[in-house]
């Protein structure tokens, strides 16, 4: 999540690195009044217990009632692309479309709101896209990494106004949620609405208990709620954006992908993608996973050694050494990837993955703190995708994006592609 990083060997670990787990360094320290000792930023007991506790939140039980969400914000999204169209505007910056789009599904997944963000504009979500943008930015301002200096600027100010935002409308619903909840019985209460309704993020962290039986606070909900509402949307705005650029530059696999697609929803009606056919669509997984080598969207990690870590060569990075794990570096790296900056899925084909390290493709991490997201993420991803692919064609821009890392991968200006509306009978 850093601008720029050195490459770096820690390719080379063994999977079972927990000496290397703390994440004490100053970029994350501009998140904390936001989003507080979400898992993201809290370390030791704090962390584990909470990790165990959230672990179910991401179970497929839960995750598979979110596909229908996953499928109406991406058809939202369509509807307004192709109204965009007739307007006659012909290239779109995906970058603002899939982050709206993708906060408006974490919107619903966590707090089960419809804000309807695609298509009005919502003071909750203005502030969630305002404060990833002030702490972007406050990362290039040395001078403004000092708290005391920064929160006497203007940014400073903006920045804690839309943090009570955020933090008012997270402990709003919590609140109602507790005043719905019954006395006793809790469990059975959750347990019934789930039969009958999709199960959201804040039902999920209030039925969660530890080993003690202890549940979580307002204050841990509302932190872990802020938490997927920032590690979520970002993150799979910018893989779902340079997916499309990647297979706009590569027509023969967009349309390898969209066959694939058409075949499995071939009869089906209304076009919907379920929980099953996921696993239905292998090429177009390899695409996916083939553009997160590429442009993986959290760049740099960091964390602190609480052992000494012998590299294979020999050398020592000694504890309490803070290392920036370059996840673009070890992608683009040239003695793991041939010609590494060649778009390539095949890389993924089952049989090539065969003798590679796991630790060659990390895009979400790896390791005890890797992303407890993550197949929330690809699921989403695939959805959107494979919806897309079904019902336009995306072509390259005049202008080649330029890569921007900033706390995830952007393009400068913006990610523009031209969308072409498919013909129903092409479809
Ligand atoms: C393509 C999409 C995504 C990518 C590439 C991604 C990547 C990552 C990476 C690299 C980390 C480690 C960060 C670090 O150590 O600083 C991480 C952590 C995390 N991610 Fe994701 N993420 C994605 C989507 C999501 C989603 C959708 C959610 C939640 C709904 C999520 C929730 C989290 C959380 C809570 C952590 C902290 C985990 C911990 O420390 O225990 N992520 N993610």
């Amino acid at each position: 999540m850093f601008p720029s990083a050195p490459q770096t060997e820690l390719a080379h670990w063994s999977p079972g690195h927990a000496a290397v787990a703390l994440k004490d360094v100053v970029f994350y320290s501009f998140l904390k009044p936001w989003l507080g000792d979400g898992l993201l930023l809290s370390a030791g007991d704090k962390w584990s217990c909470h990790r165990r506790m959230l672990t179910p939140a991401f179970h497929f039980n839960i995750l598979k009632p979110y596909m229908k969400i996953f499928n109406d914000s991406t058809n939202v999204m369509h509807a307004k692309w192709q109204r965009l169209i007739l307007e006659g505007n012909t290239s779109l910056d995906m970058f603002e479309h899939v982050s709206l789009m993708t906060l408006d599904t974490l919107q619903k997944c966590v707090f089960s709101f419809d804000s309807n963000c695609q298509e009005k504009p919502s003071e909750y979500i203005a502030a969630i896209l305002e404060l990833s943008a002030l702490v972007a930015k406050r990362n290039q301002q040395l001078l403004l990494h000092m708290d005391f200096l920064f929160h006497l600027t203007p940014d400073g100010r903006r920045f804690r106004k839309a943090c009570r935002l955020v933090h008012d409308f997270t402990d709003a619903v919590i609140q109602e949620r507790r005043r719905t909840l019954p006395e006793h019985g809790i469990d059975d209460f959750l347990q019934a609405k789930a039969k009958s309704k999709t199960l959201d993020f804040i039902d999920v962290l209030l039925l969660t208990k530890d080993e003690d039986g202890k549940t979580l606070s307002d204050e841990d909900i509302r932190a872990e709620a802020d938490t997927f509402m920032f590690e979520g949307h970002d993150t799979t705005a910018s893989g779902l954006s340079w997916i499309l650029y990647n297979l706009a530059k590569h027509p023969e696999y967009q349309e390898r992908c969209r066959q694939e697609v058409q075949e499995l929803l071939r009869d089906r009606d209304p076009t919907e993608i379920e929980w099953d056919d996921l696993a239905q669509l292998p090429f177009l997984t390899m695409c996916i996973k083939e553009s997160l080598r590429l442009h993986p969207p959290v760049t740099v990690i960091a964390r602190c050694c609480t052992q000494d870590v012998v590299l294979s060569d020999g050398r020592v990075i000694p504890k309490g050494v803070i290392c920036l794990i370059s996840i673009f570096g070890i992608h683009h790296n040239p003695a793991v990837w041939q010609d590494p900056e060649v778009y390539d899925p095949f890389r993924f084909d089952p049989e090539n993955i065969k003798d590679r390290s796991p630790l060659a493709f990390i895009p979400f991490s790896a390791g005890p703190r890797n992303c407890i997201g993550q197949t929330f993420a690809m699921s989403e991803m695939k959805v959107a995708l494979a919806l897309t692919l079904l019902r336009f064609r995306v072509l390259p821009d005049h202008a080649e994006p330029r890569r921007k890392p900033e706390l995830i991968l952007r393009a400068e200006g913006g990610l523009w592609l031209r969308v072409e509306p498919l013909r129903a009978g092409a479809r």
